[in-house]
């Protein structure tokens, strides 16, 4: 049973079945570099077995140092960038309350992030808001080297000695990186602090699925075991080689098509606040994976009905080389209905019992269709509900999509050559040694 299904009826006009099916053998071909590791970047496919290599030891090391932070603080701080920490709050996200920080359904500390910037002014709110409250850190970074994030962690690891003294501090950092390899490595393991580790065959964008990702939604609250488990039906819908039974790789061949004729932008709409952050780990992992070469969709997202009094215009009416992904919950956790008004002054009597839900939903279809007839192709993903099972699935699946539409088009979707050119130039201006 999937936990998710792709409707293409708004593609209809746009692509037709023939146009798709006729990818087939480009498609089986691609998706024998992936399972026989003869692609590009075939040093970076461990995420394709990461659910199915989940074990209840690597369970239960996650378990328990989860459950030892939590323990121990009523605030926790992921340090991190990109894929080193939209997953995590891509999951937690979407699993927590709306508001998680007021109201911690699983007695979990409080969540912030630090390292995602460089702004002063963040960091400086950031330690006022914990400076009296017990926290614990977890810095990740695979490289280990990374500059926000190590300036962050520099800083908060310096409040945390400060506060509990260095053995104290050792009970409350934990470091997320690579085996052997990067500074960060050699600072845990000279300072003893508990360390997980991420793959070295595991890029950036696609290890949420590792402790990276896994540690602090454990934090949060999150059964890992029921996430992973999700993934690992994700593993097994999505590792069909057939188009005819693999949605991930149908959304990779319809995304490829349109491309193809001049749909050069994605816009991944969601109507639910949840969706946030999972839009914008999609975002980078579509960016970062396919953007190269001089080629590539350009991922964007939209945050509907909010947007929609915003960017509704350009998508409508604007430049037409767009076209849409909507990612839409199947059913809400809990259910409101409009309450009826004697005097019926706002004019809304004619939705009395009507659930929000509904609303919403009528708002998605009724967007769906306008934006087709303004000649927006446009698909949409259900996802049956917001729980750690469905979570697993759709990461999954779109980790397949994406790198099958990089290598539909030709390019490497593991590697990031472009990322280093910023850098370069930054490190330069600040007199960092050798550049
Ligand atoms: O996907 C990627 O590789 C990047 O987004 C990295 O995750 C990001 O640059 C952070 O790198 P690191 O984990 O080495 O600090």
């Amino acid at each position: 049973m999937s936990n998710l299904s792709l409707n293409c009826e708004n593609l209809k006009s746009f692509v037709t079945e023939q146009e798709i099916n006729s990818f087939q053998k480009q498609v089986s071909l691609c998706h024998e570099k992936l399972e026989q590791g003869t692609g590009a970047g075939a040093d970076y496919l461990g995420w394709l077995r990461l659910p199915s290599c989940f074990s209840n030891s690597i369970a239960a090391e996650i378990e328990s140092a989860a459950a030892a932070v939590r323990d121990l603080c009523e605030v926790f701080i992921l340090v991190g960038i990109g894929g080193s920490y939209l997953g995590a709050r891509a999951g937690i996200s979407f699993l927590s309350n709306s508001f998680p920080n007021q109201r911690n359904e699983h007695a979990a500390p409080e969540i912030y992030f630090a390292g995602h910037n460089l702004s002063s002014d963040y960091h400086a709110d950031l330690f006022d808001l914990i400076s009296a409250r017990d926290v614990c850190l977890n810095v990740v970074s695979k490289s280990g080297t990374t500059t926000e994030s190590a300036i962050a962690f520099r800083l908060l690891k310096q409040m945390v000695e400060n506060k509990y003294g260095a053995d104290g501090a050792r009970d409350r950092i934990v470091v997320t990186t690579d085996s052997n390899r990067g500074t960060l490595k050699t600072l845990a393991d000279d300072l003893g602090y508990k360390t997980f580790v991420i793959p070295d065959d595991v890029g950036g964008r696609y290890s949420v699925l590792t402790p990276s990702g896994l540690f602090p939604m454990a934090v949060a609250g999150v059964n890992v075991k029921e996430l992973m488990a999700g993934a690992r039906q994700g593993e097994r819908l999505y590792s069909a080689d057939s188009l005819d039974q693999n949605d991930a790789y149908r959304y990779a061949v319809i995304r490829h098509l349109l491309y193809q004729r001049g749909k050069t932008t994605e816009i991944l709409a969601t109507f639910q606040p949840a969706f946030y952050y999972l839009s914008q780990w999609w975002k980078q992992l579509v960016g970062e994976s396919e953007g190269k070469d001089l080629r590539g969709i350009f991922p964007a997202t939209a945050e509907f009905t909010g947007d929609l009094h915003s960017m509704g215009q350009w998508i409508q009416d604007g430049g037409r080389n767009i076209f849409e992904t909507f990612l839409i919950l199947e059913s809400s956790r809990r259910q409101l209905k409009i309450p009826t008004s004697q005097n019926d002054a706002d004019g809304l009597n004619y939705l009395v019992g009507e659930t929000l839900d509904a609303v919403n939903e009528k708002a998605w279809r009724g967007t769906a269709v306008a934006h087709r007839e303004g000649g927006v192709p446009n698909m949409t993903i259900k996802i049956n509900d917001r729980s750690p099972a469905s979570l697993g699935q759709i990461i999954y699946f779109f980790e397949r999509a994406v790198a099958m539409t990089g290598y539909l088009n030709g390019v490497n979707p593991f590697d990031q050559p472009g990322v280093g050119f910023y850098k370069k130039n930054m490190f330069k201006l600040l007199g960092k040694p050798g550049f």
